[in-house]
């Protein structure tokens, strides 16, 4: 093993450099614009809206809370069936929607400084709803954006973008959370990619307590290879990038 390296990385999980940034430095105390908290597409994609939140009840099986967290598990065997659109609204809803009514637009999920750092990507195996393909969520319209419907070997590919991870292919949709840093480092400087680690964490988590209500499987996975999963979802690799993915899907068998 590296010690070096490991020291570094502690260092990087330790919370000491927020006392060593000079905050008069920041973006913010500088008064540069505060970057948006959506990305700000090209006009001309096909959108998608989802199903309104007042019309998501049924799609939950209205668990308690316990039974939720009690269920909750990783599951990666999945029969290879579609979502519903509005299951596939559910999850979004709650892995990266706004609370109802919107205020201060504070979401579902905590995020340090509410910066919302992570654009949720849903790779769209196949559906009765919208044509498979890649889409970008869009928070404040709770939409998806069509960003390609290449349909070719669109399994295949989410495996190769895991790493031969299967059940990134055989999911209903894959999800892919990508991180816009600048949002967070506007006010916390080099602080700021520790918290986007956790905020994306709250994002999955939201995912997989809303999958298991509505009795589907999920499988995070923070294994991915960088360049492959970036270019499937279409980012640049600098200032946005993937940091974590989940596959959601129809449980085939218990593991
Ligand atoms: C940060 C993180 C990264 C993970 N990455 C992967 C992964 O790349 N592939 C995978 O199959 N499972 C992955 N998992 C799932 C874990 O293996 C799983 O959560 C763990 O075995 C505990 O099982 P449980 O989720 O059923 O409680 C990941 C989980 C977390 C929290």
């Amino acid at each position: 093993m590296d010690k070096e390296k490991i020291l570094a990385g502690r260092e990087f999980m330790k919370d000491y450099a927020r006392a060593k940034v000079d905050w008069e430095q920041t973006d913010q105390a500088k008064g540069v614009e505060v970057p948006p908290t959506e990305v700000r597409m090209p006009k001309g994609l096909t959108r998608y809206f989802l199903e309104p939140f007042e019309e998501l009840g049924d799609v939950f099986e209205n668990m308690d809370i316990r039974r939720v967290i009690e269920e909750r598990r990783t599951r990666r065997k999945y029969t290879g069936d579609k979502l519903s659109f509005g299951q596939l609204s559910g999850l979004l809803w709650a892995s990266a929607g706004y609370r109802q009514p919107v205020k201060k637009k504070l979401r579902h999920v905590p995020s340090a400084g509410n910066r919302q750092p992570i654009e949720v990507y849903a790779i769209v195996m196949d559906s009765d709803d919208i044509p498979p393909g890649v889409y970008r969520y869009v928070p404040s319209q709770h939409a998806l954006d069509l960003i390609s419907d290449n349909a070719d070997g669109l399994r295949d590919r989410a495996i190769a973008a895991t790493r031969g991870q299967v059940w990134a292919g055989t999911a209903g949709v894959t999800f892919a959370f990508a991180a816009v840093p600048y949002r967070t480092e506007w006010r916390y400087d080099y602080t700021a990619h520790r918290v986007i680690l956790m905020d994306v964490g709250h994002m999955c988590q939201n995912l997989y307590l809303a999958a298991t209500s509505m009795g589907l499987g999920a499988c995070a996975m923070a294994a991915y290879d960088q360049d492959l999963a970036d270019h499937l979802i279409g980012v640049d690799g600098e200032e946005q990038f993937t940091v974590y993915m989940c596959s959601v899907g129809v449980i085939a068998e218990e593991e």
